[in-house]
């Protein structure tokens, strides 16, 4: 295995009126090629912030982001979202209402050739199991369904590092399990490297490779699924004694 993202002593602040806000003041990590890496943590300690920055939509104060090697973000240079190679899927899913879900996937593949679009759009839906949809509109989809049109979308341009912020939140809680399976064995298949940000450990635990918690920007730990087991194993003794 070989490091594919790598985030070494990242410091990210916001400009406010007040004067600069830290947010996350100091944070390494690295991300093997092919694995799902997992951020947890309490609303606003900073997950979707370390996203953006690794996305190229916030600067970094100090510290680096490298991405096979190739600087992405210093305080000195800052390579633009669109060259990244990095692909986000956000929380609403942001799908084109006025277009098919064909058109929603090849979107972001407007400068391939028509046959080269087609061909693509049609492995990905058949990908996310959504081929004989792909000519509805996304307000004729379940959320379910909508969110995997969300998901072929973000992997039609092949990027190397897909962020995925929160993307089970708009879903009841049979729908998400099922779809943090099937979210799984799609990327998966797609050989596809993933940072997936949630509040939720069963989530992290169907997904992830490496499970990590956020807490006032820090990262309190970087753990494989049968560590983080362990880590919350007495809490989950604790409350099977309470119930
Ligand atoms: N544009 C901004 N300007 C100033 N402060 C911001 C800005 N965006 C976010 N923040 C602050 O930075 C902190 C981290 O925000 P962030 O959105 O990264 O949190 P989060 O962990 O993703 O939270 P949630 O789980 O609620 O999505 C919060 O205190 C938030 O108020
Ligand atoms: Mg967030």
């Amino acid at each position: 295995m070989s490091t594919l993202l790598e985030l070494d002593h990242l410091h990210l602040a916001y400009d406010t009126p007040r004067g600069l806000r830290t947010v996350v003041p100091d944070l390494s990590l690295q991300l093997e090629r092919g694995h799902i890496g997992c951020l947890l943590g309490a609303s606003g300690c900073g997950k979707s912030t370390v996203l953006r920055a690794i996305a190229g939509f916030e600067p970094v104060r100090h510290g680096h982001i490298l991405l096979e090697g190739r600087l992405l973000s210093s305080p000195q240079q800052q390579v633009a979202p669109e060259l990244r190679r990095v692909g986000m899927m956000f929380q609403d899913y942001a799908l084109f209402p006025h277009m098919t879900v064909a058109s929603n996937v090849g979107f972001g593949l407007r400068r391939a050739s028509a046959s080269e679009r087609h061909k693509r759009v049609a492995e990905l839906l058949e990908l996310v199991g959504l081929g004989h949809v792909s000519d509805s509109y996304p307000h004729e989809l379940s959320g379910g369904q909508q969110q995997r049109v969300a998901l072929a979308r973000a992997l039609a341009p092949t990027p190397q590092l897909l962020l995925l912020d929160e993307p089970f939140s708009n879903l009841d809680s049979n729908t998400r399990e099922h779809l943090a399976a099937e979210v799984r064995s799609i990327l998966r298949e797609a050989g596809q490297s993933a940072i997936l940000v949630t509040h939720n450990q069963a989530e992290a635990l169907a997904l992830a490779d490496r499970i990590g918690s956020l807490s006032g920007g820090s990262l309190q730990y970087w753990d494989s699924p049968e560590q983080f087991r362990q880590r919350i194993q007495p809490a989950v003794a604790v409350s099977a004694q309470a119930a």
